[in-house]
């Protein structure tokens, strides 16, 4: 797995603080933003989106997921979370999986108060459901 670099990470946890203060979290409260970035140095965001329907909430990592997506990205380099707890957050599982489907690589966790620790999709989803188990399945 390549590493990020430090201006990268920077980048990153700029970009996630900054359209976390943007999340519609009236319901939780708890506001998150991250950023993804894609293999050619482009950064995409997005923050937590919820809703009156709780259900219907979507977590900030799949949204950012989505936008780097609907630009055309199909490989991720990094992901960075923030939000305003101490320790930082790790994603919550379903957008471990969905994280999981662009690769393995450096995932920063990172809060307001600039406090940082340094993770991997890997790490963070040890045996991921992905295309190749579609692929291996047994048909009579
Ligand atoms: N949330 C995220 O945006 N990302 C996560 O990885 C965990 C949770 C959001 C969902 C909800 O809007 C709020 O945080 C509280 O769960």
């Amino acid at each position: 797995m390549v590493e990020l670099a430090v201006s990268d990470v920077t980048r990153l946890v700029a970009a996630a603080a900054e359209v976390r203060s943007r999340a519609w979290a009236p319901y939780s409260g708890f506001k998150v933003g991250a950023a993804v970035l894609a293999e050619d140095g482009r950064i995409f965001s997005g923050c937590n989106v919820e809703n009156a329907s709780y259900g219907l909430s979507i977590c900030a990592e799949r949204n950012a997921v989505a936008t780097a997506v609907a630009a055309g990205i199909e490989r991720l380099a990094g992901v960075a979370v923030v939000t305003d707890v101490s320790p930082p957050v790790a994603p919550c599982g379903a957008c471990r999986q969905v994280l999981a489907e662009f690769g393995d690589y450096p995932v920063v966790l990172a809060n307001l108060a600039g406090d940082r620790r340094l993770s991997s999709v890997g790490e963070l989803l040890p045996l991921a459901f992905s295309a190749a188990d579609l692929t291996t399945e047994r048909r009579p």
